[in-house]
């Protein structure tokens, strides 16, 4: 069975590509077969992991979701066709890039076309992780449509929260018309920038908004240079600085959320992982 966790907020900057980033890949560590997805036509995800996405594949999400001028079948990208694989083991990546902008003025139906991708063609996965745009639309409603969870990083600032009462909206919507199984997770804690507020301080803004978010992770995510140093190595911080802080804050994170979705946080048996 595949387990999807949409990572999404309708605020930018607040963290969703580098937790999606650093939760798969302790999933991917920890055992498990792990797919990312890059839904944000920004493509930082897909930056994090590869230099050149087009010289590795010249498919992309884009391919995938957005119907091919001729409309000929055999002409249709699958999501199969767009994975490529990462430095970690049993890690891979759906890279994405400025040409998901068009998604946006497909049919509604479009909407459907990721779930149905996920099922055909990434069934041999365990968790698969969807980075989702900071703006509402068609790509943001794919994700939830096809998620089974959401995880929303947020800043810990008034500003940080703006864009969260507009997700919790669009989320519950999805979740009454199209997709009654998704389940919002919480939010996550991120103190990234936001200096003027300590971890307790930022748990009572997020707090204060329980009506958004039904629980809160217990694990904040501190502001972190070796956090934002690994893209550069394309490597997330468990192998750039697997002793630091942030690696063992990260760790906590994704044992939190491993609990929360009742998976054991290592798979029994767990191939040793190797690094170039
Ligand atoms: N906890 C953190 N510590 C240090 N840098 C961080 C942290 N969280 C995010 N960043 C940095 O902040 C920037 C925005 O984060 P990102 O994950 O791209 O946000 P989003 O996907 O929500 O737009 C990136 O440059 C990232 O490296
Ligand atoms: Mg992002």
């Amino acid at each position: 069975m595949t387990t999807i966790i949409a990572i999404a907020n309708q605020k930018g900057g607040v963290g969703k590509s580098t937790i999606t980033r650093e939760l798969a890949s302790v999933c991917a560590i920890n055992g498990y077969k792990t797919l990312m997805i890059d839904a944000d036509p920004q493509g930082n995800l897909s930056n994090s992991w590869v230099e050149n996405l087009e010289k590795l594949n010249p498919y992309t999400l884009a391919q995938v979701l957005i119907r091919q001028q001729n409309g000929k079948k055999e002409d249709q990208v699958n999501l199969k066709m767009a994975m490529i694989g990462t430095q970690i083991p049993n890690l891979d990546l759906v890279g994405t890039d400025y040409r998901l902008i068009a998604i946006e003025k497909e049919p509604p139906s479009t909407i459907y076309r990721l779930k149905r991708e996920l099922a055909e063609n990434a069934s041999d996965y365990d968790l698969v992780f969807i980075d989702c745009p900071p703006h509402l639309g068609n790509a943001l409603e794919s994700a939830l449509t096809a998620a089974d969870y959401l995880l929303i990083p947020c800043a810990a600032t008034a500003m940080g929260l703006e864009g969260l009462s507009q997700l919790a909206y669009t989320a519950e919507r999805v979740k009454m018309d199209i997709n009654p199984d998704l389940k919002i997770l919480g939010a996550l804690v991120n103190l990234y920038k936001s200096r003027r507020y300590l971890a307790g301080e930022a748990y009572r803004v997020i707090e204060s908004r329980s009506d958004l978010v039904p629980y809160i992770f217990k694990q904040v995510l501190n502001d972190y240079a070796e956090i934002a140093e690994a893209p550069s190595y394309h490597l997330p911080v468990l192998v750039t600085a697997p002793s630091s802080k942030a690696a063992e804050q990260i760790k906590e994170i994704t044992k939190e959320l491993m609990k929360k979705i009742n998976l054991p946080i290592k798979r029994k048996k767990v191939r040793e992982a190797k690094f170039k």
